[in-house]
């Protein structure tokens, strides 16, 4: 198995070719799923005692496994946070998986963790956080939240101990599904604070929920979480006011800008973050609306002292790592991919600028999309939606006319625009980060509605 033979050279050639291919598709297949028992037809059995060989894999994967699986990449994918990783950070991504990298701790990998942590240090500066800000990059944005959340409380206990009652955090019903999950791990409660008429979660809010707890249940409280950039409807909450409580009442304030912290690069839409600067954490994925291939999320503290201090692991055959800050120190997790590289190699590449228009050309889109909606008869726009998100309803229509609508496009390979529910009604949700996806692709997508 360990031999670089002539067998192994042929099939190097192959799966280079393959991604090299892939990678210039434009636009690739959208394709879509199937039913197992069709994939367990066409695919056949695998597994074998003496292997299929590598040849066969390859032509497995491309022939069966790889048309039963969405290109995110596509254009006109438009559902959930699309990807769409630049053909630089994909070969980057070919170079970590072929060179061994343990990127757990500086002693083995100090030379991915070097860069990674230039990537890190670049989106602490759009930030504003100061220069001994430091973080991690970990699988995403679910990992993100919960690594921030258990330093903050891990912070909490160490300041003023544990609470005479349960220990929550406060977010809004916006707030990303990952923040609950979170806090189930957690076993902590969330309180739900009201979001205003922007559906943004302020600071007053947050001081009313404060005021309607009790003393026991309010030593409990031990963070905020503030959304910048909801996944449904795009919307940064009030971080300039959500701050100041947080400093008012010594919480640690989360910043969850895992689909809209790219927006920090446009002059455009960087004012809406003001306030960011104070997080005591902050997330953004790269593998959302930075370009970069999965997985791959940002995580940032303030002081990353106070992270190491919740996730360090200890046991005797790690004593010879205490020297060095390590990645692994600040999250959940020990073994972990250099997937900070495939960003950092990207970044480096184009430089800042590339980036900057790269976002600003959703925002554009997404704009010029709002207007095109705005104009049509039978489409009416939902408000307020924010940076790359456009939401809309189209009128007459329910839940299932727009699932039936949503399967068709996507069995013709046309689109992937799935449905979302906003305050209980079913509606339709473009969300644009791909470079490629242009005016011209919407107005296909919105001819067939
Ligand atoms: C605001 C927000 N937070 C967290 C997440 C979770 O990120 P991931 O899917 O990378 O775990 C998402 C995903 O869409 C998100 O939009």
């Amino acid at each position: 198995m360990h031999h670089y033979g002539p067998a192994t050279n042929k099939l190097a050639r192959a799966v280079m070719d393959y991604a090299l291919a892939r990678i210039r598709m434009d636009p690739p297949p959208l394709d879509g799923p199937r039913h197992a028992d069709e994939l367990e037809r066409t695919a056949g059995p695998t597994i074998t005692e003496d292997g299929i060989g590598g040849v066969e894999a390859l032509r497995v994967f491309g022939d069966v496994l790889a048309p039963a699986t969405i290109s995110v990449d596509h254009p006109t994918y438009l559902s959930f946070v699309p990807a769409a990783p630049t053909e630089t950070s994909i070969l980057a991504d070919l170079l970590v998986g072929a060179s061994s990298i343990f990127g757990g701790t500086w002693l083995e990998g100090a030379g991915a963790v070097h860069a990674e942590n230039e990537a890190l240090d670049f989106i602490a500066d759009l930030v504003g956080l100061p220069d001994s800000a430091g973080g991690v990059f970990v699988t995403g944005g679910t990992s993100g939240n919960l690594s921030a959340l258990v330093a903050a409380r891990h912070t909490a206990i160490a300041k003023r101990g544990r609470p005479p009652g349960r220990f929550s955090l406060i977010a809004s019903r916006e707030s990303h599904s990952s923040v609950a999950s979170a806090a189930a791990v957690m076993d902590i409660d969330i309180v739900s604070a009201a979001i205003d008429d922007q559906r943004r979660l302020t600071g007053d809010a947050v001081r009313t929920a404060l005021d309607g707890m009790s003393p026991e249940d309010r030593e409990g409280v031990f963070a905020v979480v503030a959304t910048a950039g909801t996944t449904n409807m795009g919307v940064v909450d009030d971080l300039v006011g959500l701050a100041e409580v947080c400093a008012e009442n010594d919480l640690w304030f989360h910043v969850d800008g895992a689909y809209g912290g790219a927006a920090l690069l446009s002059p455009r839409t960087r004012g809406l973050f003001d306030g960011v600067e104070h997080a005591d954490s902050f997330i953004v994925d790269p593998h959302k609306w930075l370009f970069a291939p999965y997985d791959s999320c940002a995580l940032l503290y303030r002081d990353p002292d106070l992270a190491a201090a919740a996730h360090t692991q200890k046991a005797g055959y790690l004593d010879v790592l205490e020297h060095e800050r390590s990645p692994s120190d600040l999250a959940h997790h020990l073994t972990r991919r250099a997937r900070g590289l495939p960003f950092w190699f990207s970044l480096a590449t184009h430089g800042v600028k590339a980036y900057r228009e790269a976002v600003e050309s959703s925002l554009s889109l997404a704009e010029a999309t709002r207007s095109i909606i705005a104009d049509h008869e039978d489409l009416e726009l939902l408000e307020p939606t924010g940076l790359s998100v456009v939401v809309f309803r189209r009128i007459g229509w329910d839940k299932s006319a727009y699932q039936e609508w949503s399967d068709r496009l996507l069995r013709q390979g046309l689109a992937f625009v799935t449905p979302t529910k906003v305050d209980g009604e079913t509606v339709l949700r473009f969300c644009f980060i791909n470079p490629r996806t242009t005016e011209h692709h919407v107005e296909l997508i919105l001819s067939t509605l």
